[in-house]
């Protein structure tokens, strides 16, 4: 297996390009068998997540080509309505496979992704919702099993115990852009990944209105068409970017990125004191003296502070002078990456869903390990503030939503380097 050896090098400097999102690329992708003609989609991130997703549609019957890196072709015209857990189970995002098997063969049966170590994933939301169109709803050896052949369109209301719900959200969008009749969903996400699958259904030819808000409707067609789409700029790489900038004193200018996408990660910065430059499509991060001030965060949904970014304020206000309270709301034990951080001299205290960050701290390198996708990037932020070498070890996390990460850091004066695990020193080794 791969590892990461970080090693710090004092501060970023230089120009990082922002890639297209993960988290819209799969609902879009997802979105492409709602039609039996071709749609393209461009700037499509290369992970190890869209290429599972991929697997998968082309286990349902579409035809998915790559005719250049970054774009993808799907001609879904005979589909099957089975998503197999051996496939789902790799990723469970793929749960936004329900909403389009749904609309368009008005049945599905897609195995239940499991959860991960960030938290339960339940997806009640999704199954309510799917009730709300008067489909017929039922869970069996694992299994969801929808039969929609009286679906309708109705008002839905998505909201559970953490708010809004991203890929119910899309799952239920969907499929009503093909429900006979109007749908009106209450508490829609309004995550700008929703917001770039509107937009791309609306291309292929659905009417939905409240675009962006959280009351989305819908008014169901026939039938939907093929069209190019490219996918938006992806907010958490950017922000992941401009941590990175913050936590060695760099400076670095993160390109093709609209700072609206990341209106509130970019107000605690503002509150922590990062100087920053500001414009329509970039955001340079620029050097400080001294410290930055501690900031108290709670994640919400968006336009609320992104819980994807959490991890890497972790390693940020670690070496931070003073207090600074993390609150998680929506995945309350997403703190996989604290004991890492606290091997390489973290101070930060959980108590309930909130982690207590004193610092400054001096990161020393230390052999870590990573947990989940984000928790893996606050770990590399942090060797690169450390003192003396970082060993990373399952990185294979990194590489489902991160593309060419350890290149692009590389890129701006980072010293990371992807080895085999057989080149580690063999006293680092994990147990
Ligand atoms: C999406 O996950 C993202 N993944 C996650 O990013 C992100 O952290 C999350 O939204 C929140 O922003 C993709 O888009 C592929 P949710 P999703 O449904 O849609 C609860 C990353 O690192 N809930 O918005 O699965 C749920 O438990 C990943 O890129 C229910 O209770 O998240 C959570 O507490 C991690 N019932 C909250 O809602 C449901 O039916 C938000 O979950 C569904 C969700």
């Amino acid at each position: 297996m791969d590892v990461f050896r970080v090693t710090g090098n004092g501060p970023l400097n230089g120009e990082i390009e922002v890639g297209g999102a993960k988290n819209a690329a799969l609902p879009l992708l997802a979105a492409t068998l709602l039609t039996e003609e071709t749609v393209t989609l461009r700037n499509v991130p290369d992970l190890s997540d869209i290429r599972f997703m991929v697997e998968i549609m082309r286990h349902v019957g579409a035809v998915v080509e790559n005719p250049e890196p970054g774009t993808w072709q799907v001609t879904a015209k005979q589909l099957t309505h089975i998503a197999p857990y051996e496939l789902v189970r790799k990723m469970r995002a793929s749960v936004c496979l329900l909403g389009p098997l749904v609309g368009r063969l008005r049945k599905a049966e897609v195995s239940i992704p499991g959860g991960c170590v960030i938290g339960p994933r339940p997806i009640d939301l999704h199954l309510k919702g799917l009730s709300k169109l008067n489909c017929s709803v039922s869970v069996d050896r694992g299994y969801v099993n929808v039969d929609a052949s009286k679906m309708e369109g109705g008002p839905v209301f998505l909201g559970g115990r953490s708010g809004s719900t991203v890929t119910g959200t899309a799952n239920i969008v969907m499929a009503a852009v093909l429900a006979p009749g109007t749908t009106r969903i209450e508490c829609a996400a309004c995550e700008p990944e929703v917001v770039d699958l509107c937009n791309l259904l609306v291309q292929m030819g659905a009417k939905i209105a409240g675009i962006g808000s959280p009351e989305l409707t819908i008014t169901g067609v026939d039938k939907l068409f093929g069209c190019t789409h490219s996918v938006i700029a992806d907010r958490i790489e950017a922000g992941t970017f401009i941590a990175a900038a913050a936590i060695t004193r760099g400076d670095v200018t993160v390109k093709g990125i609209a700072p609206n996408l990341l209106g509130a990660f970019l107000d605690k910065l503002e509150e922590a004191g990062l100087p920053m430059e500001v414009r329509d499509d970039q955001i340079r991060v620029l050097p400080y003296l001294g410290s930055l001030k501690p900031v108290d965060i709670i994640t919400l949904p968006y336009p609320g502070f992104p819980t994807d970014l959490q991890a890497q304020m972790c390693a940020l206000m670690a070496v931070t002078e003073g207090i600074s309270i993390i609150t998680e709301r929506i995945y309350p034990n997403r703190f996989m990456h604290v004991p890492e951080l606290q091997r390489m001299g973290a101070d930060i205290a959980i108590e309930g869903p909130s982690a207590i960050v004193k610092g400054p701290c001096k990161f020393s390198g230390a052999p870590v390990m990573a947990s989940d996708l984000r928790a893996s990037a606050a770990l590399i932020l942090a060797g690169m503030a450390a003192k003396g070498e970082t060993w990373i070890q399952r990185i294979y996390h990194l590489d489902r939503g991160y593309e060419r990460f350890e290149h692009k850091l590389a890129g701006i004066g980072g010293k990371i380097e992807r080895l085999s695990d057989k080149e580690m020193p063999k006293e680092l080794w994990a147990e």
